[in-house]
C-alpha cells in the first residue's frame, strides 16, 4: 500500500474545493481547450477526481490514470460507479499504456512532483497527445490564488 493509498480517505477533507469553485475550474479548463462534445481528456494522477469529476459529469471522455487503487476508488464512489465516458486505470504515469496520439487534452494538477524524474512525465504526456493537443498543468494552484489570478490552471 502507498502513501495515497493510505491518506485517500481523508484526502478530499484536507483540500476543500467548494462545488461553486470546482465548477469554475471545469470551465476554466473546457474554455482554454475550447472543449467540443468530441474531445477527449485524459488525467494522469487523477486521484480522487477533484478537478475531473465536473467534467466527467458534463459527459466528456475523461481517462484518469493513478498509480493508487484507493484514491481511485474515491472517485468511483463520489460518482456512485464508473460512468460510460469515464475509463479509470491503475499505471504509472511515467510509463502509461497507451498508444501514441491517444489523446486531446492531457491535463495533470498536484502530481508532477510525485514521479521521480518529471522530464519523463513530460515526455509521455506529449507522446500520448495528439499532434495538436494541449497540455495543462496546475502545480501552484494557491499561489495562482494569492495574485488574484482569476485562472486557476
Ligand atoms: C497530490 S495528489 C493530486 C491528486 C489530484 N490530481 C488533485 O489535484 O487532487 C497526487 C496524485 O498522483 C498520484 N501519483 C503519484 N505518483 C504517481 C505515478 N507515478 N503515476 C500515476 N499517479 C501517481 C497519487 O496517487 C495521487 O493520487
Amino acid at each position: 500500500m502507498n502513501y495515497y493509498d493510505r491518506i485517500a480517505h481523508l484526502y478530499d477533507a484536507t483540500r476543500p474545493l467548494p462545488s461553486p469553485v470546482s465548477e469554475a475550474i471545469a470551465d476554466c479548463i473546457l474554455q482554454l481547450v475550447a472543449a467540443t462534445p468530441e474531445t477527449t481528456f485524459l488525467e494522469p494522477g487523477i486521484g480522487t477526481g477533484r478537478i475531473g469529476l465536473p467534467i466527467i459529469r458534463r459527459g466528456y471522455t475523461y481517462t484518469g490514470v493513478d498509480i493508487s487503487q484507493e484514491m481511485m476508488a474515491q472517485l468511483r464512489c463520489k460518482l456512485g460507479g464508473t460512468p460510460v465516458n469515464l475509463t479509470l486505470v491503475q499505471a504509472d504515469a511515467s510509463v502509461l499504456p497507451f498508444a501514441d496520439n491517444s489523446f486531446d487534452v492531457v491535463l495533470t494538477t498536484h502530481m508532477l512532483h510525485c514521479l521521480p524524474d518529471w522530464r519523463v512525465g513530460l515526455s509521455e504526456f506529449r507522446r500520448v497527445l495528439n499532434p495538436q493537443g494541449i497540455y495543462l498543468s496546475c502545480e501552484t494552484l494557491i499561489c495562482h490564488r494569492i495574485k488574484g489570478s482569476s485562472s486557476l490552471i
